[in-house]
């Protein structure tokens, strides 16, 4: 027995010494506060307080705590109140999706124990440890600053949530650690399932007999195989199911999974590999786009001949009049590299059969394509399968694909017992999409007035082993290669292509921050050429409405780059002045500032994409929200329910939420493309004027009412009047029992393109501009952020506390982009040689929100998930540039990269 004190109170565990203290505390103590998001040390979601020192769970060894004092995030709020430590953080919007958050309050809370009053500094070092993917840290930097300076008063009156920094109304659950991710919640009979996954790029493979296996290791259940999958085949595209949930014979990426062995968890994870009756019989991988292309090239998939599984065209106009009208052009040929989503929560949940359904609890972003490609796959009606979505421990794409769904349901159905899984941080990032490497070619031309005649563009896009999304890049990428600029002559093609890596897919963007690099590397060319300042040339040609898209579209509303450029435009000028000043020293420090600009299109390309949505009033007089919108911590529920509550006329503290579970909510679509403020909020919207449309025609008043919910009764107020609406006697509508629902329901109006490209892709865009301040060692090629300033119009900014949050999350994962992140298959497959951007990384940040109001949108509201990503590499590309005169066309810029270019620069 190990006895220790948790929390306030004694406790004795009877388990070996050397398990990790992060299982005990969640598998032996049901504390699933602390996270584990690597198991290596490397990821701080584990950090608890050890006689009230932070260290990581995941590598302390029980054996280690006999005697200590121990706290974890369960440990922090007494009696049911929040600590003013998780108090600051709730109102600052330091919690996104979450999985971070009992790490940053422990590491905090060891900090304040030890200096109650520390400077940021101090608190950058004290968080140094713990990776946060979502918030870019800046605000849990405030929160911890702010510890003790008040408690939460934003509660609006009806209507007036749109518009207000309300802090999360899910917010406190994920600071207390009371919110169940897909790790934390599972039966207690439940079966574990580990795949056995291919260690070779490019191989052949044959089972042996499995019966020694499981002679040996009595706690092996059973084991499947592809031959045990009803429809091995999978995709996001109706027309493309080319991915095998198992790999028959043959597989085509490293970390492809060939084999699911299930039963006791100990058990099947003691099973050496070399225990395992496979025979790899490894062959040349096809791993880049020349040799995916070459002439003789080995065939990934039969239909594909070529190797390309998608081609995108666009042409507007006839570029050779535009380059012959051209006073300067520039050219560029641009590499970017597979890049990392890194969500802090791994793919995990937990599948149990339920008559004669299947029931999922897994971190999805996607639970109606889930539901429906489980449901192929098993071979079963659809309305057999309900997905329940755990909280989502970050997406950022990664997670629209299937992951642990398929092979949990399959082994559930199969035992008829629980079957969970956990993704290992390797499995995590061997096995799942990337964002699509790019290599693109372009040429663009402007006139004697600094005007843009012309654009061509040609990108290649890896699409590795499987289609996954890349025909959404290669049709994203051609509407948007222009940038956010006016261009009566373009021409783009893309293609997608298949080669032996992991298979790309959907990472914030779909393509878009890849051509970002390529269009504003261009944009400086041109005005540096013209001897005009970027911002000014970037100006000059900004895209304004009643201009003509790449694609033939006319924006009538709503286009708001130049607004951005010119509040951008006094922190450029002050940015470049102190930025000469320094450079004006001596020393191997070099100052600079660079630009970025962005467009992009909310929502899918040219296809229909609803959301659906139902709001329900119960008899008691309770509000529901059933709310399909997945919130991966981008504060989906939390904006969902402000607009419905505004649409109908109540408190939004009076609505309540079911999120995502397919048996209790209406399709709202997937959470991606920046879709949900704008298409599902368009829903809640809807929905709740649906609703507030029943109540007044039931009391009979008129459109100004005002709605006030009773225990039992709504009572309608109008001209000194009260009418109330008895809700106990009316009968229930369905299985949740309301009496009264609203129903919402919102397609944006788009065209298919046409063979040209030409159509109206998307209803509306979002804009935007950074501008990045970065100092640049000379000697060392070390690139330092110092500051960022981002202008992003975003229609209305329904939840402008969130919007801050997504823009700094998205500068920090541009930040990677263009200095740190490459993603290596086989070489970078843990967050210890895969660098994502620490708190020490991300600079200083000022925002401008700019409301260039929508009027499809709730309330003008557009979208902002992307478009934060977008400017950021470019910007900081632009600002190494002017700092060392240095053109980097490969990104990430790593020290070695710059030094080079630098060096190349002193030869010429
Ligand atoms: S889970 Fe312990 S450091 Fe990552
Ligand atoms: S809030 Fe930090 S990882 Fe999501």
């Amino acid at each position: 027995m190990i006895a220790f004190r948790l929390n306030g109170s004694e406790v004795a565990l009877d388990a070996p010494p050397i398990r990790r203290l992060a299982d005990a505390l969640r598998e032996d103590l049901g504390l699933t506060a602390t996270k584990i998001g690597c198991n290596a040390g490397d990821c701080g979601a584990c950090t608890v307080l050890l006689d009230g020192k932070q260290v990581c769970a995941c590598i302390v060894a029980l054996g280690q705590v006999g005697g200590r004092d121990i706290v974890t995030a369960e440990g922090l709020a007494t009696g049911g109140i929040l600590s003013d430590l998780q108090e600051s953080f709730l109102r600052h919007g330091a919690a996104q999706c979450g999985i971070c958050t009992p790490g940053m309050l422990m590491a905090a809370a060891s900090l304040l124990r030890h200096n109650p009053r520390p400077g940021p500094e101090d608190v950058e070092d004290a968080l140094g440890g713990v990776l946060c993917r979502c918030t870019g840290y800046r605000k849990i930097v405030e929160a911890v600053l702010a510890v003790g300076s008040g408690r939460q008063a934003i509660s609006p009156l009806s209507g007036a949530a749109v518009g207000a920094s309300i802090a999360k109304l899910d917010g406190a659950a994920k600071l207390t650690g009371a919110e169940k991710f897909g790790a934390d919640s599972y039966p207690a009979d439940s079966l574990w399932l580990r795949a056995v996954r291919s260690p070779h790029a490019s191989a052949t493979f044959a089972f042996g007999s499995f019966d020694e296996l499981k002679r040996r290791h009595p706690g092996l259940a059973f084991v499947l195989t592809a031959a045990d999958v009803p429809n091995n085949a999978y995709g996001v595209y109706p027309n493309i199911k080319d991915q095998p949930v198992l790999a028959e014979s043959h597989v085509r990426y490293r970390g492809e999974a060939v084999m699911a062995l299930v039963g006791d968890q100990a058990a099947i994870e003691a099973i050496a590999e070399e225990d395992l009756p496979i025979q790899w019989h490894p062959r040349e991988p096809v791993l880049a786009i020349e040799a995916s292309l070459a002439s003789g090239a080995p065939v990934l998939h039969r239909l594909c001949p070529d190797n390309v599984l998608a081609r995108g065209f666009l042409k507007k106009g006839d570029t050779a009049t535009g380059f012959a009208e051209a006073r300067a052009t520039a050219s560029g040929r641009f590499e970017t590299p597979f890049v990392e989503h890194a969500y802090l929560e791994p793919e995990a949940g937990y599948a149990r059969r339920v008559g004669e359904r299947i029931e999922i609890f897994a971190s999805t972003q996607t639970p109606y394509m889930d539901r429906d490609e489980v449901a192929l796959i098993l071979g079963m009606d659809a309305s057999r399968i309900r997905i329940v979505p755990s909280a989502c421990g970050g997406g950022f794409g990664g997670k629209l694909d299937l992951s642990v769904q398929p092979l949990i349901a399959l082994a559930a159905w199969k035992s008829d017992r629980p079957v969970r899984w956990t993704y290992t941080r390797p499995e995590s990032m061997q096995a799942t999409t990337k964002r699509h490497p790019a290599r693109i070619e372009a040429r663009f031309a402007c006139d004697g007035a600094g005007k843009l005649t012309a654009v061509e563009f040609a990108g290649d896009f890896i699409t590795g082993a499987y289609a996954s999304w890349g025909p959404t890049v290669a049709n994203r990428v051609p509407v948007h290669a222009t940038g956010p600029y006016a261009v009566p002559h373009v021409v783009v093609s893309t293609r997608a292509i298949y080669t032996n890596d992991p298979p790309s897919g959907a990472f914030r963007g779909f393509g878009v921050p890849q051509a970002a690099i390529a269009h504003e590397t261009l944009m400086d060319d041109l005005a540096e050429q013209m001897g005009m300042d970027p911002l000014e040339f970037r100006h000059r040609n900004a895209i304004r409405v009643g201009d003509a898209t790449a694609s033939g579209q006319r924006l009538v509303a709503s286009a708001g780059l130049a607004q951005c450029l010119d509040s951008l435009r006094p922190h450029w000028r002050r940015a470049q002045t102190a930025a000469d000043a320094a450079n004006r020293q001596a020393g191997i420090s070099r100052r600079g500032v660079g630009i970025g600009c962005m467009w992009y299109g909310i929502g899918n390309t040219s296809m229909s994409n609803p959301a659906a949505m139902q709001v329900g009033l119960g008899r008691d007089g309770g509000l529901t929200l059933y709310n399909g919108a997945v919130d991966i911590g981008q504060g989906s529920n939390t904006i969902m329910a402000q607009i419905c509550a505004d649409a109908l006329g109540v408190p939004v503290s009076a609505i309540g939420i079911v999120m995502g579970d397919t048996d209790r909510t209406l399709d709202a679509g997937k959470t991606s493309a920046s879709r949900q403020a704008f298409i599902s909020g368009n829903a809640a919207k809807a929905a709740g004027e649906d609703l507030r449309a029943k109540l007044l025609r039931l009391a009979n008043v008129g459109e100004g009412a005002i709605l006030e919910l009773a225990a039992g009764e709504v009572i309608l107020r109008e001209s000194g009047r009260a009418t109330s609406v008895d809700l106990t006697r009316m009968e229930p509508l369905g299985p949740e029992g309301d009496v009264l629902i609203g129903q919402g329901y919102f397609d944006p109006p788009t065209t298919p393109l046409d063979a040209e490209g030409q159509g109206i892709p998307y209803a509306t865009y979002g804009f935007a501009a950074q501008m990045a301040e970065v100092e640049v060692d000379v000697e060392l090629g070390r690139v330092k952020v110092r500051r960022i300033v981002a202008a992003h119009d975003v229609g209305r900014a329904i939840n402008p506390q969130q919007v801050e949050g997504q823009i700094h999350g998205g500068i920090a994962q541009g930040l990677g982009l263009a200095l740190m992140e490459e993603y290596l298959p086989g070489r970078s497959e843990n967050l210890h040689d895969y660098l994502i951007p620490t708190v020490g990384d991300v600079p200083e940040i000022e925002i401008v929100i700019v409301e260039d109001g929508e009027p499809l949108g709730p309330y003008g509201a557009k979208g902002i998930g992307e478009p934060a990503l977008i400017p950021t590499a470019p910007a900081i590309l632009g600002a190494i540039r002017h700092a060392t005169g240095i053109r980097l066309t490969r990104v990430p810029a790593t020290p070695d990269r710059v030094l080079a270019a630098l060096q190349r620069k002193a030869a010429e």
